[in-house]
């Protein structure tokens, strides 16, 4: 019996994560999963009333009684610094050791790419994001604040073990899933030192894989040859902060943030699955956000969790809704927040009779 953490958050945050969870009862119905959905109240709310934002209990509840946690969007602008979301949600990350941020990026409707002429197979890759290191490590200071002398240190952490170990699985990815091509990208250029232990280890793990193509480009050109040629990419690995920022670009590619998912992963811990976006505070509160990219996320919950042809059936429901319009205003639907979620539902009870 599966059991899983929903950590709502803020602003639609908490509406996603409603459907998300709504889906997931709907696809239990059908392939009798047993999941026990237990809801968390952390995020702004819960820390303006409390001061708390994720204690060392509750985060070791989550790693040793917890199947899967789902989150959907932190970030409050009442919280200063939104130092609840990098407690929770980069606390998490961090402190479960979440070193790969899969991102998967995959056109489900032909009309919804901004590229002209892409079609839907041009447009699917996925994205090895570094999730434990980087610029995000939150190592450095300010010297002489608010002087004309001010300085801020922020430090760029790359160890050969975190290099490593995101590099492989890419190369694993690439080669349980039949994708011909690894592509590192980094800033080798002007980055020069953990440029060059990115492209070497690249260099060594490739080796182990003779059957898979390998390149390396610089995170400007990546950036620009996403847009002009997206049929290239297979799978891309990348450090945290190129990551973030690839993926956000990348949703976009295939219709925007409200489609993106991800999943944070570790072999050997609770896995944290939660969509690219966050907490959208223009839309919250409006009916407005689309759920599909948090019930994709609760997908590659399921997959995880072994329940994988619940996982497919939820993903052919989601692209189905896609390709008949039932969606929400960003995808040019006319479905609310939770009229989306429904619809989703909807096809999973009526998918093979
Ligand atoms: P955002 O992802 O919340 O929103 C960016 C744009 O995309 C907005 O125009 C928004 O309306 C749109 N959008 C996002 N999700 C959508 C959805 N499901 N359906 C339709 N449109 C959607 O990014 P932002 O505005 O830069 O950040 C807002 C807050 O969220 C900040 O506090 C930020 O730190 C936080 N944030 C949290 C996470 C997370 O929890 N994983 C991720 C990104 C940003
Ligand atoms: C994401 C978000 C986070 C990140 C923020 C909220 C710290 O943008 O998950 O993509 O940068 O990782
Ligand atoms: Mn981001």
């Amino acid at each position: 019996m599966p059991r899983i953490a929903l950590i709502p958050g803020d602003g639609i945050g908490t509406e996603v994560t409603r459907e998300a969870a709504k889906v997931l009862r709907c696809a239990d119905e059908r392939h009798s999963l047993a999941l026990d959905l237990v809801a968390w109240p952390h995020g702004a709310d819960h820390f303006l009333a409390t001061g708390i934002t994720l204690t060392d209990d509750e985060f070791g509840e989550l790693r040793d009684d917890y199947d899967a946690i789902l989150l959907g969007a932190l970030g409050d602008p009442r919280v200063p610094g939104n130092r609840h979301a990098r407690e929770i949600l980069l606390g998490l990350r961090f402190k479960l050791d979440l070193f790969t941020n899969f991102r998967p990026i995959r056109l489900l409707a032909e009309r919804l790419t901004p590229l002209k002429g892409k079609r839907e197979e041009d447009i699917d890759f996925v994205i090895f994001r570094e999730n434990t290191e980087g610029v995000y490590v939150g190592m450095g200071g300010n010297f002489k604040q608010g002087t004309p002398d001010e300085v801020a240190v922020q430090e760029d952490v790359n160890t050969r073990k975190g290099v490593e170990r995101i590099i492989r699985a890419a190369f694993e990815y690439a080669h349980h899933h039949d994708r011909p091509r690894v592509t590192l990208s980094d800033k080798a250029n002007a980055m020069e030192f953990a440029g060059a232990l990115w492209r070497r280890v690249f260099a060594e793990v490739a080796n182990e894989y003779p059957d898979i193509e390998n390149e390396a480009l610089y995170v400007d050109m990546l950036a620009m040859d996403l847009v002009r040629r997206p049929e290239r990419y297979e799978v891309i690995v990348t450090g945290n902060l190129f990551g973030d920022i690839l993926s956000d670009l990348g949703s976009q590619l295939a219709g925007g943030l409200g489609l993106a998912a991800s999943a944070n992963l570790n072999p050997s811990t609770t896995p944290l699955f939660e969509p690219v976006h966050g907490s959208a505070p223009d839309l919250a509160g409006q009916g407005l956000a689309n759920p599909a990219a948090a019930i994709l996320s609760a997908a590659l919950m399921l997959r995880e969790v072994g329940a994988t042809d619940a996982a497919a059936e939820v993903e052919e429901a989601v692209q189905a809704c896609v390709v008949a319009h039932e969606t929400t205003p960003d995808l040019g639907g006319e479905l609310t927040t939770a009229g989306a979620g429904e619809a989703v539902c909807e096809r999973i009870r009526r998918l093979h009779g």
